[in-house]
């Protein structure tokens, strides 16, 4: 990465050599005056820049809002996976004017990162005519970052477990990649060279008007399942530990009665953080069924018993992402009630 200063725009060098058409080229100037830019890493006394960048785009969908040092302090800077070096800010007139935060995915243990997957997890810049030129060139060197590094594969946004920061100040339950209102961060990726790989959809319920199906299955299951709930449930490993450890995390369980065996999970989350609908609000950040006992109705029971229990602790809504390309999950939300807010998208590149 270059402290160096660099001009974005290719049309005001040497013209006074070029030939006619580059001349003629080279007087069609940009509406707005590029901007010199310098870049930098992140440094201890840097969490109020990024504070400011990211309190600047208030009003833009899916950013937690309020936010402090503090709050970044605690989610981001402060994770043992925190590397200095990938974060850099850009800056105007040595003013820090957005950030890119460029970090990885974890290895196949999920015990800790992998250097060959880089992760574009975040960008922001400041609203203004020169947003876009920066965020296209804090991606460029993010991506100088995660090259000496050794990454061959860089995606853009965050999704499972592609996840190493912002989950709970990004995106509503879980990260959703690049939401489809980010757009100065999409235009980066795509700019650079990033291919759209998945799209995320955000969904969500009210809680206050949940009615629980009441077919004759559904009535027979609530007779014949309990519902287990575990409060705090161990991190499986030591990524999940990293990345999901700062939130208040329920796990509940649908078990036979007379048998220990669960038929089907989900854990929550408590969406204190990065709420962005009226009330309390939680989200479901895994949903799995028993392979062998899938669609004979286990989801819906589950969900509506967890239902139910929330909406009796005080919560007003309840959030999900799902894969758009999930067919079955997105049919099950929509049996469920639940409504599309917004998109997210992952992009990825590959050198
Ligand atoms: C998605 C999953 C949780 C559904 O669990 P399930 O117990 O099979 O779901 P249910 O039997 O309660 O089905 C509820 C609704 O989902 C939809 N659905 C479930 N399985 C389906 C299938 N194979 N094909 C089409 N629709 C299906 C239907 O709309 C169904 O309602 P219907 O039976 O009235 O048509 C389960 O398939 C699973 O664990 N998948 C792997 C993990 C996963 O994808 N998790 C994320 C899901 S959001």
């Amino acid at each position: 990465m270059g402290d160096l200063g660099l001009t974005a725009g290719p049309l005001q060098y040497g013209f006074l050599l070029a030939t006619p058409v580059l001349i003629i080229r080279a007087l069609r100037l940009p509406a707005h005056p590029l901007p010199m830019l310098r870049f930098r890493c992140f440094r201890n006394t840097d969490p109020p820049h990024v504070t400011r960048i990211w309190q600047s785009r208030a009003g833009q969908p899916g950013l937690a809002q309020p936010v402090s040092p503090d709050l970044f302090e605690e989610y981001v800077f402060g994770k043992l996976h925190f590397d200095y070096g990938g974060l850099i800010f850009a800056l105007e007139d040595d003013c820090p004017a957005g950030f890119v935060h460029a970090a990885f995915g974890p290895d196949a243990a999920r015990h800790w990162i992998a250097p060959e997957t880089g992760v574009i997890a975040m960008l922001q810049a400041c609203p203004g005519d020169s947003e876009h030129e920066i965020a296209r060139a804090l991606v460029v060197e993010a991506e100088a970052y995660l090259r000496t590094r050794g990454a061959k594969v860089v995606y853009g946004g965050c999704v499972q477990p592609h996840n190493p920061f912002y989950m709970g100040l990004y995106g509503g339950a879980d990260l959703p990649g690049v939401l489809d209102t980010d757009t100065v961060f999409q235009e980066a990726l795509r700019a650079n060279g990033y291919q759209p790989v998945r799209q995320i959809a955000v969904l969500r319920r009210a809680l206050h008007d949940f009615q629980p199906p009441a077919d004759r299955q559904q009535v027979q299951y609530r007779r014949r399942m309990l519902v287990q709930v575990i409060v705090d449930p161990p991190a499986r490993n030591r990524w999940e530990a990293l990345t999901t450890g700062d939130f208040d995390l329920t796990r509940f369980e649908l078990v036979p009665r007379g048998s220990g065996q669960t038929a089907a999970y989900l854990v929550v989350r408590d969406m204190a953080i990065g709420n962005h609908a009226a009330g309390r609000t939680v989200g479901v950040v895994e949903l799995e069924v028993d392979p062998a006992e899938r669609r004979k109705g286990l989801a819906t029971c589950l969900l509506s018993e967890t239902f139910r229990m929330l909406a009796g602790q005080g919560f007003d809504t309840v959030e999900m992402n799902i894969p758009a390309d999930d067919a079955i999950g997105m049919r099950l939300a929509e049996k469920l009630g639940f409504c599309e807010t917004c998109r997210g998208t992952l992009f990825r590149k590959e050198w």
